[in-house]
């Protein structure tokens, strides 16, 4: 199973995010989705939006600092380290959401329309590829014309992403 496989390559990382989050499981409801993983326990599944949710937080700062470096407001020698950083953040959000976990701040539409939303992934994760690639080569000019489809960040989000609650 890949969920498993995922689960034991990734679970000295769970390990403290399942403690942590033991104190709360008995607060869980399980929400109905199409193929849920089911053999995962309460815990398991928090551990997995906890780790989606901390590789978006990663992008969102990886992200801010190559805004700050096309905008010259940081040193144009980080382009490489923040462009790549950001094509691994798309590999692994793409990884993460092979576990099909309801939750956080993931729409349901994530799971009912799940092959648009992960053709989205594998466009980001391909696209900042081809961006980190500019950036390794130094080449700010190919960035900022890669940046545009390598950073669909709000397209994805004004879709499939709830608003924060209030
Ligand atoms: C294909 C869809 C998609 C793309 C592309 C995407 N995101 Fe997200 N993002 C989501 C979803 C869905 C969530 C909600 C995660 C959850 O809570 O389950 C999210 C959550 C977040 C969060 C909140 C994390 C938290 O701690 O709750 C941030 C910040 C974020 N994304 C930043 C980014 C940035 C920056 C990019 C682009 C570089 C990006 N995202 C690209 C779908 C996407």
């Amino acid at each position: 199973m890949p969920v498993r496989l995922q689960i034991q390559r990734r679970s000295w990382r769970l390990a403290g995010v399942s403690a942590l989050l033991g104190m709360v499981s008995a607060t869980c409801i399980a929400a109905a989705t199409p193929e849920p993983s089911l053999e995962l326990s309460h815990a398991e599944r928090e551990g997995l939006i906890f780790e989606r949710q901390q590789t978006m937080s990663q992008l969102q700062r990886d992200g801010e600092l190559l805004g700050n470096i096309v905008a010259g407001l940081a040193a144009r020698e980080k382009l490489g380290e923040a462009t790549r950083a950001i094509a691994n953040g798309a590999r692994d959000a793409l990884r993460d959401y092979q576990n099909r976990v309801p939750g956080g701040r993931s729409k349901p539409e994530v799971w009912s329309n799940n092959a648009d939303f992960m053709a989205r992934m594998e466009a980001f994760a391909r696209n900042a590829e081809a961006m980190a690639q500019a950036g390794e080569a130094g080449n700010i000019a190919l960035v900022t014309e890669r940046m545009i489809e390598a950073m669909p960040c709000k397209q994805c989000h004004d879709i499939y992403r709830e608003p924060k609650k209030p």
